[in-house]
């Protein structure tokens, strides 16, 4: 067995059960989960009638580049979402459709990691510290060197680029980046992404968007890293963004997303993945092709998280170093000592959330940019979300 994955965390979560599963909660306090970033609502109504309509298809060994409808559906709210000229973006050059973003995210690093393009030293990947923990392990398992680059308020929870050195970025095979960022909500502007994709061809490496929250922000609709590429010319060599029905669409159980980009690397995808058999089942490429086709349940989405942010906006303002997050659905609070917020609200008021800590690295001085806080998903119903956050509020 490869020792590199004993020695990995798998999730944040196994760490949290450890903490808080020996911790009882208050009697008569209904016990409230705000960790997994997960929508409580239900996906449209018409998803599950596409499923039905099409499960004589379950018989079928599904393609691995899915189906011609669902390739174009993608291609289509591609062009719309961020006003992307016809032709820029194909249905058979640049789209490889996933099972959930998580799998595709994961296998990436496996393709991207170059290990000659060093002799002595190995291959690095840019993560930004905290980070979604899967960046992490395919890194490791790809057998490239995790470069942890820590963000804080001060650089809206962004790496700082010019802090990037040579002998990091020329051993570089590819760059994770989050935006809008989990866990901490903020948009990365178009100066930062043009920065971030000018470093990725100087160094030769893959910037990674993965922009599974682009679909539910508070005002202003995210830029996406293909608007760049449209504006540098429309080349989206050496791009790769990762994109996802289980935010946009309520869908996490439906596993769908899909990545886009660099003509070169959708093919090697694709051929990788027909080793790995990571094809999706057609009734969920018929569902998922109906889901892109549709705008009017995400602005609903949209809404309902409004709605949730309006009384996180209300009942923590002024504390915990509050603030709006302009896009995903997670509250990112600092508490001072996320670990210990987290088992007092655990004990207190029956209140799940996850210390900062575990959705981040520490370093070899002892420093974690997540320490002092705690991430809040707010995924629930309003009238849920208004009893958690008092309950939060009042405990803390
Ligand atoms: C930042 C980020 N990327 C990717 C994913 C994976 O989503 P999925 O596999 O459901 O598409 C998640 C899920 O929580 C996430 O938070």
């Amino acid at each position: 067995m490869n020792p590199d994955l004993l020695a990995l965390r798998s999730s944040p979560f196994g760490a949290l059960k450890a903490l808080l599963d020996s911790i009882e909660t208050p009697a008569g306090l209904t016990p409230l989960s705000l960790t997994i970033g997960e929508p409580q609502n239900q996906p449209p109504g018409f998803m599950k009638e596409v499923l039905k309509e099409n499960d004589h298809l379950y018989g079928k060994y599904p393609p691995v580049d899915g189906s011609p409808e669902l390739r174009a559906a993608i291609v289509n709210w591609l062009n719309r979402r961020f006003d992307l000229p016809t032709g820029m973006i194909e249905a058979d050059r640049n789209i490889v459709p996933v099972n959930g973003t998580k799998e595709a995210l994961y296998m990436v690093a496996q393709l991207l990691t170059d290990r000659t393009k060093t002799e002595d030293k190995k291959p690095t990947i840019l993560i930004p510290n905290p980070y979604y923990h899967v960046y992490f392990g395919a890194t490791v398992m790809a057998g490239a060197e995790p470069v942890m680059l820590d963000t804080s308020a001060d650089t809206n929870f962004f790496p700082d680029l010019s802090l990037l050195t040579d002998d990091v970025l020329n051993r570089c095979s590819a760059f994770f980046l989050c935006s809008p960022s989990n866990p901490q909500g903020t948009i990365a502007d178009t100066e930062y992404l043009s920065r971030a994709l000018k470093l990725a061809k100087k160094h030769d490496f893959t910037l990674i968007l993965d922009e599974c929250y682009t679909e539910i922000y508070d005002q202003e609709a995210p830029t996406g890293i293909l608007e760049i590429c449209r504006d540098l010319g429309g080349s989206v060599a050496q791009v790769l963004t990762f994109h996802s029905l289980s935010k946009r669409s309520s869908a996490a159980g439906l596993r769908s997303g899909f990545i886009a980009g660099d003509e070169k690397l959708t093919k090697a995808l694709l051929t990788l993945r027909q080793f790995s058999g990571a094809a999706s089942p057609l009734p969920v490429c018929a569902a998922s092709a109906a889901l892109w086709n549709d705008d009017n349940h995400v602005a609903l989405n949209r809404t309902r998280y409004k709605t949730n942010m309006d009384i996180a906006e209300r009942l923590l303002s002024g504390r915990f170093d509050f603030y709006r997050p302009a896009g995903g659905f997670f509250l990112w609070l600092n508490v001072g000592d996320g670990v210990e917020a987290a088992k007092k609200l655990w004990k207190d008021a029956a209140i799940r959330v996850l210390p900062g800590e575990y959705l981040s690295t520490t370093d070899e001085n002892g420093y974690n940019p997540g320490a002092p806080y705690i991430r809040v998903a707010m995924v629930f119903d309003p009238e849920i979300m208004e009893e958690a956050l008092s309950r939060l509020a009042n405990s803390l």
